[in-house]
């Protein structure tokens, strides 16, 4: 960093600001954001076609999505949020959480607002079953909210959604 840039992240106020800003939402909260949720999905896009069924937006909940590919912008996200991962770990635990979560998280910015995470995986996997779910818990020190199969359920669906209204408005 150059001293010019060095002097650019500390606002007129003296604070430091980030020196990324925050991304645009993919689904922006109708109204006032009461928080945000972040979500990773493949190219076989089951936790995709889940957040998309959630309508999180319509409850006053940003939706940010992690991307992909390297070579897209990175995702900075500066608000509370709650993340969903689905696990990749081919059975192996310790191999559960995709490259693309870890990057976004080895950030300390945007590891600062985690909140909770939800898993999800495919029974077949045995006890490796939603893994990534229990090594973020561990390794944030947040709570591991809820799992759900594949694209889920109607019920996942009503479940996930009015728990994280509640998580979100409940002091
Ligand atoms: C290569 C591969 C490895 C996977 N490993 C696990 C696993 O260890 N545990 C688990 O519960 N699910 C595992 N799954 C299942 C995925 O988590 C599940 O298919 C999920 O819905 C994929 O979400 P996405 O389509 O949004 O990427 C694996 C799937 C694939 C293709």
């Amino acid at each position: 960093m150059t001293l010019r840039d060095a002097v650019a992240v500390v606002a007129p106020s003296g604070q430091t600001e980030s020196e990324h800003t925050a991304s645009a939402p993919e689904y922006a909260a109708q109204g006032t954001p009461i928080g945000a949720l972040v979500y990773f999905s493949s190219a076989s896009e089951n936790t995709a076609r889940f957040v998309a069924g959630c309508r999180f937006q319509d409850e006053g909940i940003n939706v940010y999505r992690v991307p992909l590919k390297a070579s897209e912008p990175a995702l900075n996200v500066r608000e509370p949020y709650v993340i969903m991962v689905p696990t990749y770990g081919g059975g192996v635990i310790k191999k559960a959480v995709p490259i693309q979560v870890k990057r976004f998280l080895n950030d300390p910015e945007n590891r600062a607002w985690i909140r909770g995470v939800i898993a999800s995986g495919n029974t077949n996997f045995g006890e490796a079953y939603c893994a990534a779910g229990d090594i973020i818990s561990a390794k944030c020190h947040v709570p591991f909210l809820y799992k759900f199969e594949l694209m889920g359920t109607p019920e996942d669906t009503a479940a996930v959604k009015n728990g994280l209204v509640k998580f979100f408005t409940t002091k």
